[in-house]
Order: C-alpha cells, then structure tokens, then sequence
C-alpha cells in the first residue's frame, strides 16, 4: 500500500489522524486515543497551538517544573524550567540552595551584538566591488528603514556593514556581515528581513546572491555568570582538597573533547530547559554555544575553574541570543508565564539567568561526578521512571521508594523487588 499522500495540510486534525492510523499505527484506536487524550480540551488554547506550526495532530507535554531560591546580582529568582530529564531541576535546586549562603551568583552581559549575512559570487575584480561597496552602502542602510523604523526607536538596528573578502575559502566567495542590535528581541525575523532587502539592493549584474541568513553564531552576544567562596566551605570537610578536584574536572573537559562535549550537556540542561521554557529558540542557543565552545579550533568546556589565594572561582561565559518579546514569548501562555514569574526580565537580564542556570547545572554535575559520582543522584530520580514503566501502583511505588531510601538504585534491583512484592502477594 502506498503511504504518499498529497493534500494533507488542508485535512482537518480528525482526517489527518484517520489518514496517519490507517497507515501507520499497528492499533488504530489506541493510537487515535492517545493523540486526543493530548489535544487540549479548551479548543481555543488547541488552536492557538495547531497554529504554531504545519500539520499538528496533538501536543507534545514535557514537565515544566521550578526551581527556587536562586540569588542572582542580589535578586531572588525561582526559574521556570521544561526538561524530561529527571535530576536536572533537583540539581538546579540544590545548587540554587547551596549558593544562597555563599553570597549567590554574578551575572553580567558582555556584548549584545548579532549577526547576518548576505552571501554572494563575484567573478571579476576585488577593487571594483570594493568602491562598488562603499559607495553603496549608505543606501544599503537606508534601503531598510521602513523596516528598522522601530526597532531604532527602541535603541536598535543595524550596526554596520562589512565587505568581506571570502576568496581563499572558497572561489568567487564574498560576503555582506551586517552587525545588529535588536534589544529585547531574538530579531531573528527582524535580522532575515533586513538582510533580504539589503542582499536585494546591493545585487546587480556580477552579484550573484547565494542566500541572505541570520547567523546563530552569536559570539559577541556574551554573557558571563560566576560564583566564589573560600575554599573551606566548598565542601563539609576536606573543602580545599575537594575544590582543587572540581577544578581538576573543568581543566580535563578543557583538553579531552570527548569529556567536554558531555561536560557541556550537562550546562545545556540547565539552559535549554529555561529558553524552552520562555519560548525561546533552544535550537540556536544550543548551536551558537557549541561552536564558541570550539572556537578556538578544538572543542572545550564553556565553564572555568580556579583557586587563587584560598577562594575557589567558578564561571561561564557563554553567548546567548534571546528574546523577551516577540515570538512565542507572547504568545504561548506558559511561556508568558515563565517571563512573569521570572519577574519580566529585559533580554539581557534573561540572558544573566539563563547563563546561571548553566553553571548550576555544571556545579551540579561536577560536585557529585567528583565526590559520590553521579548515579547515586541520578538513580534516585531515575527511580519514579523505572516504577512507572514496570506500572507500578501507588502503594507499591510507596513501598519500593521506602526500601531503596539510602540505597543504590539499580534497573534490575527495582525489578527484583517489584517481582517479590507482587509474588509474595505483599500488598
Ligand atoms: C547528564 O544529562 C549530564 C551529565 O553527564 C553532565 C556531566 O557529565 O558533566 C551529568
């Protein structure tokens, strides 16, 4: 049978999920049944979600959670976060806590400035298309101002823009850099726009565009969040020999790829599970993080260790491109919510919470890979997951949780207790 089908974006939900059970589910009405059970029953709310993108047939849910008690530049935050993953918003947590009485966290914005380019083939000479440039590019930027108009009202627009020379990478290679400043907003519409009409302005006979884009490589919208405290209180005893291992964790992910890429997986959790959360663009962040953490032609760890005359130092420095209106960030009521209860943060505020959240989850991480290792935190969460696979009722959820409290968690040691429980006819 073929599975083409032609037209499917203008059947309804029901036709769309007849059409996708009859095709590919092995049981029809279960797998309708959970595709509605999803669908919001409030069918002004499901609208507003079918809307955000082509051919919704459901909603995915992932759990949104908080995590309190986070001081930051002196301010107490509580940080929305939607993440599946189980000890990541009990680790945020813990950190938030353990930092509340050292003082809490630091937080500053370095730059604010992102990219677009327009990029183009030029066959003849490098000299012609530079004065062609330079007389050009003032109205290049005028060329834009219908649509920079309020953007400029709001202290943005465009920065400046550059002629650059890309011929050793590739021939005929050159390119429009266009530098913005888009305030409180992601710009990424704003940037594509502008660029479409500068790349439309600037074209003539021996310009060739290939494609006018933002770019999500972001390294001068950089921001930098730390912690500190005496190398005493780092830990319960034995504090200094404990700081000098967490340091030791971040200088090995700053030479082992292999370590850093998982290092920074970890600070991911943190970030992502908050610019979800806001309505922002996890994909881009993620992208524009990993590549400043190889910018220097091997991949390290975003995150920095020192101890210096008795106190232990701990930072990020991470470039993080956000917006705080526009987008999502008005429109999905959660996400509006999460700017609420962040307490309506201009960007760069969002960007000094965002890029705490990331060393939390690093500290996290360190402090138990370092110390107990990390499955013993791991598993306790992981715990509820395995329960739940295996269908665990209420009372033998309470009685497992009860036998494992302080114990080592293990997929095959809660199976091994389910069964007996369930054998010995126990409940
Ligand atoms: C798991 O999601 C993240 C960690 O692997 C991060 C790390 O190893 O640093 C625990």
């Amino acid at each position: 049978m073929s599975k083409r089908v032609s037209g499917f974006s203008k059947f309804s939900i029901e036709e769309k999920t007849r059409w996708l059970a009859r095709n590919y589910f092995k049981d029809e009405n279960t797998g309708i049944s959970i595709l509605k059970q999803y669908l919001n029953q409030d069918q002004k709310l499901q609208d507003l979600h079918n809307e955000f993108i082509e051919n919704t047939i459901s909603n995915f849910y992932i759990p949104y959670a908080i995590a309190p008690n986070f001081i930051i530049n002196g301010q107490t935050y509580a940080l929305p976060m939607a993440i599946e993953e189980s000890s990541v918003v009990a680790a945020a947590s813990l950190v938030a806590k353990f930092w509340s009485n050292r003082g809490g966290f630091k937080a500053e914005v370095v730059s604010t400035i992102k990219v677009g380019q327009v990029h183009f083939m030029f066959v003849e000479d490098f000299q012609k298309l530079t004065s062609y440039f330079n007389n050009v590019k003032s109205q290049l930027i005028e060329s834009t101002n219908s649509i920079t108009q309020n953007m400029r009202k709001r202290g943005g627009g465009i920065i400046d823009i550059e002629l650059r020379n890309k011929t050793s990478e590739l021939k005929n290679y050159y390119q429009l850099h266009v530098t913005f400043e888009t305030v409180d907003s992601m710009g990424a519409n704003f940037i594509n726009s502008c660029l479409e009409v500068i790349a439309n302005t600037f074209k003539n006979e021996s310009i060739k565009i290939v494609m006018s884009i933002l770019s999500n490589y972001v390294p001068e919208c950089l921001v930098k969040a730390e912690v500190s405290c005496n190398v005493d209180d780092f830990f319960v005893d034995n504090g200094a020999y404990y700081a000098q291992k967490f340091v030791q964790a971040v200088q090995i992910a700053n030479v082992e790829p292999y370590r850093a890429v998982t290092h920074n997986k970890g600070i991911m959790n943190g970030i992502d599970a908050i610019v979800l959360a806001t309505g922002n663009d996890f994909r881009a962040v993620a992208a524009g993080a990993h590549a400043y953490a190889s910018r220097s032609g091997k991949y390290k760890s975003l995150t920095h260790a020192k101890i210096e005359n008795g106190k232990f130092h701990f930072w990020i420095e991470i470039p993080l491109s956000l917006g705080t209106v526009g987008g999502l960030t008005k429109l999905h009521p959660l996400a509006k919510l999460s700017l609420e209860i962040l307490q309506q943060p201009s960007a760069k505020e969002l960007m000094q919470i965002i890029a705490v959240a990331g060393l939390a989850q690093n500290f996290a991480a360190l402090k138990a890979l370092t110390t107990t290792g990390i499955q013993q935190g791991h598993m306790k969460m992981h715990l509820m997951n395995i329960l739940n696979q295996m269908e665990a009722n209420l009372n033998e959820k309470r009685i497992i949780i009860e036998k494992f409290e302080g114990k080592t968690v293990s997929h095959n040691a809660i199976a091994k207790a389910l069964h007996t429980l369930r054998t010995e006819n126990l409940i």
